[in-house]
């Protein structure tokens, strides 16, 4: 059933929620984006609630009951990563703008438009009659933070939000038009490190020569992180990584997105990285030390001589099976304090933290996801992938409620994600509302 103008008025109303988990100003906007949800779901004859946990609230939807059949939970998540640099978009970020079928809006992709298609999905299958499958909507408001509070609530819940599987649609398809199943996400461990130099910003020519500058201290600690190749120089840090197996290596070497198509992407002009992998071997099932942000100093108009008192790092650790994100930590403190100058003190803040996911392709959900995204794809064999983004919850999900995850990609890989102007196409509403009723009966027989 293709997409109504109504449901696409619907999706631009959801687009126009500025519900940012990260920043604590835009909290009036997460409540009514989570009331929004729970009233369109409500009114496709769901039971629906906003249920509140210690942080953002979570929307839960769900059918009746009935014995005999499979419960599927899907999982996604109403919430946005900042928008900044605002100067770069080409429309307000919150003012969803329409181009060529093309939907430009903070959230669109990522994971508004992925979410919304299955809710569009289960709205027609509704319309038929019943469905075929026990069903629960879980959409949370704080994945693109790290989930922090919804591993509380599963464990608080397990009872009501016992499942047979778990169905996300948060990542990219390989190529457009290539039906997508995805098996394994990396991990990740993010911490803040603060080098704190003398009690107050100095003037340079006064104390420059004597005096450590923190941020000296920090650009040479952080390049300690990476040896010339690019591998990471933490001791330990590969003893736990499971190598990648044959038939992956070299089913990936085939697929439509190599280097030539991340270059287009980037913008970059090569790759770099591990040479020994190829870039997709990189992305997918190699660990990595990221420098997400640094500043310190001055940073405002002309120059300013001073020897700043603090020199700040954000960085994220991206695992893969079997790395425990709590033992990189552990390796990654015994290395930042083991190459830290005398002459400046460390903090460092622990941020969010996730396991790698890795899951079987060709079990029966597997089996059942790919003869769905065969059907919704008129025919076209589904891609099997991994990817290097982490959703920390899917293990989670494994370790509390015991089942394992479906991956089922509705985005593109150009639809700049936590970038300026991210997009979604709207076809995908269409196609991901047919894969949802697909799948749902897919996943009845299996
Ligand atoms: N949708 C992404 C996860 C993703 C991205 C999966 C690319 C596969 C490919 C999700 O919203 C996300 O951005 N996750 C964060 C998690 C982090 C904040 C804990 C990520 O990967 O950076
Ligand atoms: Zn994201």
């Amino acid at each position: 059933m293709p997409t109504t103008p109504h449901s696409i008025d619907e999706f631009l109303q959801f687009l126009r929620f500025a519900s940012i988990s990260a920043d604590s100003k835009f909290a009036p906007q997460m409540t009514d984006c989570a009331a929004w949800l729970q009233r369109k779901l409500s009114s496709i004859g769901l039971h629906a609630e906003v249920s509140p946990t210690q942080g953002q609230p979570v929307v839960l939807a769900r059918n009746e009951t009935k014995p005999g059949r499979p419960t599927v939970l899907i999982y996604g998540h109403y919430d946005v990563q900042p928008v900044d640099p605002l100067n770069l978009w080409q429309n307000d970020p919150f003012d969803p703008t329409i181009r060529d079928g093309v939907v430009n809006a903070r959230g669109s992709s990522d994971n508004k438009g992925q979410i919304f298609a299955h809710i569009l999905g289960v709205e027609a299958a509704l319309k038929q009659g019943e469905l075929p499958v026990n069903l629960i909507f879980l959409i949370e408001g704080e994945e693109e933070i790290g989930s922090p509070s919804l591993a509380p609530f599963l464990e608080a819940h397990k009872q009501e939000l016992a499942c047979d599987v778990v169905v996300i649609s948060d990542s990219p398809m390989i190529a457009p038009g290539t039906p997508t199943l995805c098996y394994g996400l990396r991990g990740i461990q993010a911490i803040e490190i603060t080098l704190r130099g003398p009690d107050k910003d100095l003037h340079s020519g006064m104390f420059g020569g004597a005096v450590l500058n923190p941020l000296t201290a920090l650009a040479r600690l952080l390049t300690t992180l990476h040896n010339p190749d690019y591998t990471v120089a933490i001791e330990g840090f590969y003893d736990q990584v499971r190598p990648l197996q044959p038939w992956e290596s070299d089913a990936w070497k085939k697929l439509p997105y190599q280097e030539k198509e991340i270059l287009a992407i980037t913008g970059v002009p090569e790759l770099d990285g591990e040479w020994a992998h190829t870039p997709l071997e990189r992305l997918w099932a190699r660990p990595t030390a990221e420098i997400n942000g640094m500043w310190g100093g001055y940073q405002g108009e002309g120059s300013k001589t001073v020897i700043p008192s603090l020199a700040h790092a954000k960085l994220t650790f991206r695992l893969v099976p079997d790395q425990q994100p709590e033992e990189i930590l552990a390796l990654v403190e015994k290395h930042l304090r083991a190459h830290l100058p005398d002459s400046v003190k460390m903090e460092i803040e622990v941020g969010h933290g996730g396991a790698a996911y890795l899951a079987d392709p060709h079990d029966k959900w597997g089996l059942a996801a790919q003869a769905a995204l065969k059907v919704a794809f008129a025919g076209r064999e589904p891609a099997l992938i991994r990817e290097g983004g982490s959703i920390p919850i899917v293990a989670d999900f494994k370790r509390i409620l015991g089942v394992d995850t479906l991956l089922l990609g509705l985005c593109l890989s150009n639809c700049n994600a936590h970038s300026p102007n991210e997009t979604f196409p709207l076809s995908h509403l269409d196609v991901g509302s047919a894969l949802n009723q697909e799948l749902l009966r897919e996943l009845a027989k299996a």
